[in-house]
C-alpha cells in the first residue's frame, strides 16, 4: 500500500497571477520619472497605452481603465441611467458587488436561475424574469468559464435590454475562439490581487466596442470632465481612475497573461484528470482552451455522499493543511441583502441555491507545482472519506 503523503500547508492566498521583476521595473519607472525635476504622475501615457493593449487582448475597440471592476460595474450602470423603479437580472451565484451595484442606484435585483453545467446564468430563466421594468442583465463569466454570449446578444437584440457582462474573471476567457471583451454593451473587468493579472492589488477596466458609451464612461470616471480647448464638467462624476504606476504594471502584467493562463490551465486539467473517479465530487465543465481558468470550482455530490461542507472544510484544512475557498455562497444569504427582503425564496432560483451549498474552490494557482496537485487531490478524497457517508442506501 502507498504511503500517505506528509502533510503539508495549501494556503489558498497566492497572488492570481505573476508578479515579478517587469512588474516592479514598470512601476519603479514611473516612481523615478516622477521624483526627477519636472517629473509629475501627469499627465497619463501609461493610461491610454495600457488601455489600448487590454482592448486589444480582450477584443474589444475601446478600453477604459478603472480602480476596481466594483466601480467598473458602478460606471456601467449610472452610464445606463439605471435608478429607482429600475430591475436589473443577474446571477445569485456571484461576488456580493455584482448585486450591490444595482441596490446602489435604488434599482431592484432580479436573480435569476444559472445553468447546472456551467453555473453561469442561464438565458432562458432571464428571458421568463424580463419586464418593461428591466433595463439591463448582468451575467458572470463565472471562474472564466463564458458565459452564453450568443444567447444573451438574441435576448438583447430582441428586448432592447442592454447585457453588461461582470467579466471579474474572464481576462484571457474565449468564447467560440474569440475574447469577450466586446460582447454585449461593456464587460466589466478586475485586477484585484487574486485575479489573473494585476495592477499593483487592485484594478479593473470596462471595455466596449461602442464608442459613446466608452465616453460616457470615460467621463464619469473623473469628475464628468470633457477635455477640449476649455475643460467643461458635462455630467456628474467620480474619481474612479487607475493610477498611472499601476497602468505601467497593467502593461507589463498583459505582456505575460496568456502564459499564466497556459500554466493555470495546465494546473487545472491535472486536477481535472485526477478528479476523474473521485466519488462525491462533482468536477467542473469547460476545462479547455478558452478558459480564463480563473478559479478551479468543484461541487460535493450532496445527492449521493451526505457531507456537510463547512465540516469537509474544516477537516481539509485542519488535518490535510488544505484551503479552498467557496465562490459563491448565494448574494441573498449576506445580511445586506436579507435586509433588503431578498432570500432564497423569493429568488426561486433551485439550481443556484444548491449550488451555493455544495461549491468549493481548490487552492490552485500559476505555480501549483504536480506533487501539491496530487497532494490537494488526495487530501480530498480522504476528506470526504471522513466526513462523507452515502446519502441514500444504495449509493456508494
Ligand atoms: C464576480 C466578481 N465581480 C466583481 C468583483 C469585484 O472586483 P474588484 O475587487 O476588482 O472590485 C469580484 C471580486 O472578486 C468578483 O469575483
Amino acid at each position: 500500500m502507498k504511503a500517505a503523503p506528509r502533510v503539508r500547508e495549501i494556503p489558498f492566498s497566492a497572488l492570481g497571477g505573476v508578479f515579478d521583476e517587469d512588474d516592479i521595473g514598470a512601476a519603479l519607472g514611473v516612481l523615478r520619472r516622477a521624483a526627477a525635476p519636472g517629473g509629475n504622475f501627469f499627465p497619463l501615457p501609461e493610461e491610454s497605452d495600457f488601455q489600448r493593449a487590454f482592448a486589444a487582448h480582450e477584443g474589444a475597440a475601446h478600453a477604459v481603465a478603472v480602480n476596481s471592476c466594483g466601480t467598473a460595474l458602478d460606471l456601467c450602470l449610472m452610464a445606463l441611467g439605471i435608478g429607482p423603479g429600475d430591475e436589473v437580472i443577474t446571477t445569485p451565484l456571484t461576488f456580493v458587488c455584482t448585486a450591490t451595484c444595482v441596490i446602489a442606484r435604488g434599482a431592484k435585483v432580479v436573480f435569476a436561475d444559472v445553468d447546472p453545467r456551467t453555473l453561469c446564468l442561464d438565458p432562458h430563466d432571464v428571458r421568463r424574469r424580463i419586464t418593461n421594468r428591466t433595463k439591463a442583465i448582468l451575467p458572470v463569466h463565472f471562474t472564466g468559464l463564458a458565459a452564453d454570449c450568443d444567447a444573451f446578444d438574441a435576448i438583447a437584440s430582441q428586448t432592447g435590454v442592454p447585457i453588461i457582462y461582470d467579466a471579474a474573471h474572464a481576462v484571457g476567457t474565449l468564447y467560440r475562439g474569440a475574447a469577450v471583451g466586446g460582447r454585449g454593451l461593456a464587460s466589466c473587468y478586475s485586477f484585484q490581487s487574486n485575479k489573473n493579472m494585476t495592477t499593483l492589488g487592485e484594478g479593473g477596466a470596462v471595455t466596449t466596442d461602442d464608442a459613446d458609451f466608452a465616453e460616457i464612461v470615460r467621463r464619469k470616471k473623473t469628475f464628468g470632465y470633457v477635455y477640449g480647448p476649455t475643460l467643461q464638467v458635462a455630467t456628474v462624476g467620480f474619481n474612479y481612475r487607475m493610477t498611472k504606476p499601476q497602468c505601467a504594471v497593467g502593461i507589463t502584467q498583459l505582456a505575460k497573461i496568456d502564459g499564466v493562463i497556459a500554466n493555470r490551465l495546465a494546473v487545472f486539467q491535472t486536477v481535472h484528470e485526477l478528479l476523474a473517479d473521485m466519488p462525491g465530487i462533482i468536477r467542473p465543465s469547460g476545462i479547455e482552451a478558452g478558459h480564463g481558468c480563473h478559479l478551479y470550482v468543484v461541487r460535493l455530490d450532496t445527492d449521493r455522499v451526505s457531507v456537510d461542507r463547512a465540516a469537509f472544510l474544516k477537516t481539509l484544512k485542519d488535518d490535510y493543511g488544505v484551503s479552498c475557498g467557496v465562490h459563491y455562497p448565494a448574494v441573498w444569504t449576506w445580511d445586506v441583502m436579507r435586509g433588503l427582503g431578498y432570500s432564497a425564496e423569493s429568488a426561486a432560483c433551485p439550481v443556484a441555491a444548491k449550488a451555493s451549498e455544495q461549491v468549493i474552490s481548490l487552492p490552485l494557482f500559476p505555480h501549483t507545482t504536480q506533487e501539491d496537485c496530487s497532494y490537494i487531490v488526495w487530501g480530498l478524497g480522504e476528506a470526504i472519506h471522513q466526513a462523507g457517508r452515502p446519502a441514500r442506501a444504495g449509493l456508494s
